[in-house]
């Protein structure tokens, strides 16, 4: 049912060019894609402004749209079309990744964008919704509908089920409806298997495009790309050579305005069970038969499933939680957690967590996976680092009587993206001193600036159809059992004093115990740039 996955494929190609010494232009590797209108629910929303809108820019502006489109935004609020496209070029000249905005370009686009001023939940907004639609004739415009609900997840299941009442969605999807639905999923398992059955009274499955925006980021893309067209990595990539691998997503920035949200979600819901746990499928995922969507999903469930379930017992001594108090990050003064605004002076939400997970799986079985995700550490990066197994210390320990570290692969998914390979090299003089040397590759240095945002890939994918970078129902509640097991482990017990650290620290002191338990220490994400 869905096309090739063409992210990969055009991935593919771009090495395949840069070998030849070619660097590809951004949108080369065009699909036609069919004409259609997008209609985006929580239209007056910061994801609309910040991401969405200037996304759908981006991709105009690339030429990448269909060759006819609308762009219909529903909210609540009051306003013309006009007032929504004067805020929308407002917004855009604050969030364009790139400035400034082009006049022409702006111009023709704001003439696709459309206002529907309504209620989600009266059934004559979507009359009306359904009204604008049909204004735009009767061709693909009213027919090929993709629906981007930027709402809370309660609100889920009203919209599809009133887009369905107004004949705007169908289960044969005929010629072609789609549903992108934004995180979180639910807030466990029970509540995300309740959101799916919600859905699929109206949409099939393969309507459904479930986001985690970590899928849209190239470097995350790019792990499939570099683990399966390098036979000399991939010939290392099990147990046999890697020792331990270390997965960080760590964020310089507090909760901040979002402190409401965060009290509902912590740490675990809203990193660990999407972002990190999609990274770590990507690593360790086997190779998919192909390169279909559902191939590629196929082995990503499975390698989730594979990973070893936690009892209470083992949840207490492999995963680690935290919560940042007062200190300076950067050399700017931060509050604690409990003093966010909308946060409980005596919450137990945790800011951070780290987790020791094994997979037991033929290629991985003993291999430590450490995932570590915090707010308010003391950089923003997102790296997986693959440490292997040392070689045996006898040929140089008598003459340099020193230990010769391990080889580390980094895969640096952000910023300063890039990848680098640490491996041993003698100190030239005449001693035998040896140490660490590092190769690096960076995104930066090798294709230049062009680092599109990561909606954009992603809203391209839905308009194709192709949900390789979409989440499955399957997934999403696998990955949910995972942190409820975590979740049910913790109970209501209130943090204890071990459990905290200050703001612009790598987490509490147990998050090093962890690892030190087995002989390990977190590596600092380092620059590659
Ligand atoms: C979001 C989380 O999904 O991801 C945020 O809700 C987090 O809390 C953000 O800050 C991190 O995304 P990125 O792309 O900045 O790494």
């Amino acid at each position: 049912m869905f096309r090739a996955g063409w992210a990969m494929l055009r991935a593919m190609k771009k090495l395949r060019g840069t070998e030849a010494g070619e660097t590809e232009p951004p949108g080369g590797d065009r699909r036609v894609l069919a004409s259609c209108s997008v209609v985006i629910f929580g239209a007056s929303g910061d994801l609309t402004a910040r991401k969405l809108i200037p996304a759908l820019y981006h991709l105009f502006k690339d030429n990448l749209m269909p060759p006819a489109f609308r762009i219909v935004g529903f909210a609540r609020r009051e306003k013309t079309d006009e007032s929504w496209r004067t805020e929308l070029r407002a917004a855009l000249d604050q969030f364009s990744r790139t400035k400034p905005v082009e006049e022409a370009v702006w111009t023709k686009f704001a003439a696709t964008l459309f206002y529907c001023q309504g209620d989600l939940a009266e059934a004559a907004a979507y009359q009306k919704l359904e009204g604008i639609l049909t204004s735009f004739g009767s061709g693909p415009l009213r027919e090929n509908l993709l629906f981007y609900l930027a709402v809370s997840p309660s609100q889920f299941g009203l919209v599809a089920e009133q887009i369905h009442r107004a004949g705007l969605l169908n289960k044969d999807g005929l010629p072609w409806q789609r549903m992108v639905v934004e995180k979180p999923f639910g807030h466990d398992l029970a509540s995300a298997q309740a959101l799916n059955r919600e859905l699929t009274r109206f949409v099939h499955e393969s309507q459904v495009f479930r986001i985690d925006h970590y899928l849209g980021k190239e470097t995350v893309q790019n792990i499939l790309m570099f683990r399966f067209s390098n036979s000399i990595f991939e010939r290392l990539w099990n147990r046999d050579s890697v020792d331990h691998v270390q997965i960080t997503v760590s964020e310089k920035l507090g909760v901040g305005e979002r402190g409401g949200y965060y009290e509902e979600a912590g740490a675990l819901r809203d990193m660990v069970q999407n972002h990190l746990l999609q990274v770590l499928s990507l690593i360790a995922m086997e190779p998919p038969v192909s390169l279909e969507a559902e191939s590629v999903r196929d082995e990503k469930v499975k390698l989730l499933k594979s990973i070893r379930p936690l009892t209470p017992e083992m949840v207490a001594r492999q995963v680690v939680r935290g919560q940042y108090f007062a200190g300076n990050v950067g050399g700017q003064p931060r509050p604690g957690y409990r003093q966010e605004t909308k946060v409980s002076p005596e919450s137990s939400v945790e800011t951070f967590a780290a987790l020791q997970l094994f997979i037991d799986n033929w290629r991985w079985s003993g291999v430590p996976f450490y995932l570590r995700t915090g707010k308010n550490l003391p950089q923003s990066a997102s790296e997986v680092r693959i440490q292997f197994r040392p070689t045996p210390n006898v040929l140089f320990a008598a003459q340099c009587g020193q230990k010769i570290d391990a080889n580390a692969l980094t895969l640096r998914l952000q910023p300063n993206e890039g990848i680098y390979l640490r491996f041993n090299g003698k100190v030239p003089g005449v001693g035998l001193g040896i140490r660490p040397v590092r190769m690096r590759f960076s995104y930066h240095a090798e294709f230049g600036a062009y680092t599109p945002e990561a909606y954009e890939r992603l809203l391209l994918e839905a308009l194709a159809g192709d949900a390789t970078l979409f989440i499955r129902r399957d997934e999403v509640e696998i990955a949910w059992r995972i942190v409820d097991s975590i979740r049910q482990a913790w109970g209501d017990q209130p943090l204890t004093n071990r459990e905290f650290y200050a703001a612009g620290t790598w987490g509490p002191v147990a998050a090093d115990d962890l690892l030190a338990h087995s002989g390990h220490v977190w590596h600092e994400p380092q620059s590659i740039s």
